[in-house]
């Protein structure tokens, strides 16, 4: 029987944005973001829309989605477009009358918003408070339970595919039995491109996995996650096939060391540039300050990257019940990378480590089968 009320979770989210909104007599908001509409209404169809008013929510789809809209969101109004997203959003927002409409200019495509602005007649643009993205960096018991899942759904598959890893084998083959045994646990997608890095394309932060083949001696950098329920997982290990040259030794423990110091400063209050900086400074004292290149960590949760930024850019403070992936890196480019990544929990008085994959140098060695 389809719910003809939204669960307490989704009411109680949607009051706090309307309450953002009225703070800013801002009638009515469109929601376009798909992570944001389904935190919003539990609506899981793709390339849709949900337009929220003081009274009323509206679910703005396709017949792709007609037996989930009945299935999620039976309790909202939903209409289902024959012609383009945007012409229909036009045709829904001009029959609900409002002077002014909160747009999230930030996850729109500026060809929606020029559509927008071009198809309404008498409604003024506005920006949507930042209110759903800082609702959503603090997790609840329930998506706490879910991402718990998501990380070990991902960290049973890493540990299947480590099994099955021959010499010979390319980052593509070893990308596919990743992404493989996390679907037979259940992740329904990758949580983003899977990096399989070997070598000098470990150098690469944001690696796309290629022809290279797995050799003795070689590195092998792995950044994976699994995405269960909409949540998802994000984690970093590099190993090394057979042996570790010293001198990746010495980067190794560089990483790892300046990743268990990042986390130890995590704790409700701390600035996200001081744990940033943590990190930052014990790469710097091993001698690679220039060569961590990328910001400490991010936000996740339905998005992989979402707020809040665990960078030097950030001038936010942690509050617990974020979700924040631990991430320092060290690139020599042109030869290889370490990386080594957690998702961590922000607690008031400390931080909980949600992930719990080996990370010790030894276990950074790995037999290869020829
Ligand atoms: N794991 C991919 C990233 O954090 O960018
Ligand atoms: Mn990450």
């Amino acid at each position: 029987m389809p719910r003809l009320k939204p669960s307490k979770t989704i009411q109680n989210r949607l009051e706090m944005v309307r309450q953002a909104l009225r703070q800013k007599s801002i009638p009515a908001l469109l929601v376009a973001h798909r992570a944001d509409y389904f935190y919003l209404t539990g609506f899981t169809g793709e390339d849709s829309a949900v337009l929220i008013t003081g009274r009323s929510v509206t679910v703005i789809t396709d017949g792709r989605f007609e037996s989930a809209a009945k299935k999620e969101v039976a309790w909202s109004k939903v209409h289902f477009r024959r012609g383009d997203l945007t012409s229909e959003l036009v045709k829904v927002i001009q029959s609900s009358p409002c002077q002014r409409l909160a747009i999230q200019a930030d996850k729109m495509t500026v060809a929606t918003r020029d559509a927008l602005r071009k198809g309404l007649t008498g409604v003024r643009l506005v920006d949507a408070p930042p209110t759903i993205s800082q609702m959503r960096e603090r997790k609840s018991a329930g998506e706490l339970k879910t991402m718990d899942n998501a990380i070990r759904v991902a960290e049973s598959a890493y540990r299947a595919m480590l099994k099955t890893i021959r010499i010979g084998q390319t980052e593509l083959e070893l990308a596919a039995r990743l992404e493989y045994e996390m679907k037979r646990r259940g992740s329904t997608e990758p949580a983003f491109g899977s990096i399989v890095a070997i070598d000098a394309n470990a150098a690469l932060p944001h690696a796309v996995p290629g022809n290279r083949r797995v050799k003795s001696g070689c590195m092998i950098l792995f950044d994976w996650g699994a995405t269960v329920d909409g949540y998802r997982s994000d984690l970093t290990r590099t190993v090394f096939v057979g042996s570790i040259p010293s001198k990746f030794k010495a980067i190794y423990e560089a990483v790892l060391t300046s990743q268990k110091k990042a986390i130890a400063a995590i704790r409700a209050g701390v600035r996200m540039s001081d744990v940033d900086a943590i990190a930052r400074e014990h790469i710097a004292d091993c001698g690679y300050g220039e060569r961590f290149t990328h910001g400490l960590g991010h936000g996740l949760g339905l998005d992989v990257h979402e707020s809040p930024s665990l960078s030097w850019r950030s001038d936010q403070k942690l509050v617990a019940g974020m979700v924040v992936t631990v991430e320092p890196g060290i690139y020599l480019p042109g030869v290889g990378g370490v990386r080594i990544e957690d998702d961590v929990r922000v607690m008031g008085n400390g931080c909980q480590v949600m992930s719990h994959l080996s990370k010790s140098l030894k276990s950074a060695v790995i037999d290869v089968a020829r």
